[in-house]
């Protein structure tokens, strides 16, 4: 086939606006096993639904438990897509195939097509309007790297509600531009841990200087939802109904890939709370046809929940005020390096990425940063397109399957989400490039020969 033909015919797949999905995805009835509850701490008993409610839209509450297959998505929400770009394009990889000289056919979902530059604007407007229609007036969220609570900010401009949002500190000062993006849109955000609530102040006092992580992040979130009557929380990650909604991206990506009449082989995603593999692959497992696709979940090894955490009960977040929930986890306490990948500095995984890494569907993978880095370096020259630390962790997983597929000569199809896009990431790959970044190992150590503070 001529190569001007393969760019004209494969190389971006369309969808048009009325094929925006109009139902989600439930994994819950698929599991080999019912997912165990999430579970009041202190009597050990599972939580109630009116718990969970005083925190979470009602909605996204009974979606959480939902025994359906499929739940379907209100036409205000589907609108909302079709605004902020969806159905996302499905990219063929002939730039990279070609500089990596592979058999492989390489794919990859274009998520950071949206405003905000991420997958996360697909729970976040789903989310953001069941809390405005249910009367909520304002959100309040924790973020990592940025890209959520860009998200967040944008989906509460679109419905009408406030947002406050609690960045981690490390990633505040990494990405100053990403807070001035969320302000555009109408949010407050403020670094955490912060003086705003009993627990960042805590944390503070004890450990000045502290880099924060996505568990305090989410503790202040919650105190701050806790302590007022007109506020409710919305979470980018982890819980069921979060990964339910990003299943808009796995089903879009089954029709694009009939249109290309390809079977994927294997499917790549980065793991930070587990929702954009989640997006990508559940619609595939949950599909008979794709009995035989691998599906693969990276994450960073500054960060190991899925390869090295211990599967059990744990919080969600630091101070202990989420109910418990089953996951693979490095302890709530566990305070990763800094690393640019802020999305993936998450001491658990989703419950329902545990349990399918448990039932052997899952293969989870680790890298390190600076190999991570490089592989997004040769994604973007080769593609033109530049991926957030997050997403540049599938893209080596990627590459790597690629060259495997030449070794052995296979046609292998890959397909992975190319969650989001690095524009606001340039301080990572500038010190790459000046060598600034140092292993993992070292950086913990790296701010004053100490360990990095643990919080208790
Ligand atoms: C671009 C990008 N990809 C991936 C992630 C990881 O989150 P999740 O595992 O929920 O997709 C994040 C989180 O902030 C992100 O910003």
């Amino acid at each position: 086939m001529e190569s001007t033909e393969l760019t004209r015919n494969y190389s971006r797949i369309l969808l048009d606006l009325e094929e925006v999905p109009k139902h989600y995805v439930n994994i819950l009835p698929h599991l080999a096993e019912p997912l165990a509850p999430p579970i009041n701490p202190e009597t050990g008993d599972p939580v109630s639904p009116e718990m969970l409610m005083a925190i979470f839209a009602v909605e996204c509450v009974k979606q959480e438990m939902s025994p359906e297959k499929l739940v379907p998505i209100p036409e205000e929400v589907r609108e909302a897509y079709m605004k902020y770009g969806r159905p996302t394009p499905l990219q063929r990889a002939v730039g990279l195939e070609a500089a990596l000289n592979t058999p492989a056919r390489i794919y990859y979902k274009r998520e950071d097509s949206s405003p905000t530059g991420s997958h996360k604007l697909n729970t976040a407007l789903s989310q953001a309007y069941y809390a405005k229609k249910e009367g909520v007036i304002r959100y309040a969220t924790e973020t990592g790297a940025g890209q959520w609570g860009s998200a967040v900010a944008l989906a509460c401009a679109h419905f009408g509600l406030e947002a406050m949002v609690y960045m981690v500190r490390v990633s505040y000062e990494q990405k100053a531009y990403r807070g001035v993006l969320m302000r555009a849109y109408g949010a407050e955000i403020v670094p955490s841990p912060s003086d705003r609530t009993e627990f960042g102040k805590k944390v503070n006092t004890e450990y000045p200087g502290h880099p924060g992580t996505l568990g305090i992040a989410i503790s202040e979130a919650l105190e701050d939802t806790l302590s007022r009557g007109d506020t409710k929380y919305t979470i980018g990650s982890v819980l069921n109904h979060v990964l339910l909604h990003q299943s808009v991206i796995g089903q879009e990506a089954i029709v694009q890939l009939e249109k290309a009449d390809e079977t994927p082989d294997t499917i790549i995603g980065c793991v930070g709370g587990g929702s954009n593999f989640a997006g990508i692959s559940y619609p595939f497992m949950a599909d008979p046809r794709f009995e035989t696709t691998e599906f693969v979940g990276v994450e960073p090894t500054a960060c190991p929940s899925m390869t090295e955490g211990e599967f059990r009960y744990d919080f969600g977040d630091t101070a202990g005020i989420t109910p418990k929930v089953k996951m693979h986890t490095l302890g709530k306490d566990f305070t990763p390096p800094e690393i640019h990948a802020g999305g993936l500095r998450y001491h658990g995984v989703a419950p329902t990425v545990s349990a399918l890494i448990n039932e052997g569907r899952i293969r989870p993978v680790a890298y390190e940063q600076i190999p991570v880095l490089e592989s997004a370096m040769v994604f973007a020259r080769a593609e033109g397109v530049i991926p957030a630390p997050e997403t540049a962790h599938a893209v080596k997983a990627a590459i790597g399957a690629a060259l495997e597929a030449k070794k052995t000569g296979t046609e292998k199809v890959i397909l992975f989400n190319f969650s989001g896009h690095g524009h606001f990431d340039m301080g990572a790959y500038a010190a790459l490039m000046e060598g600034a970044l140092v292993p993992e190992g070292e950086m913990a150590m790296a701010k004053n020969g100490q360990p990095l503070p643990q919080t208790t």
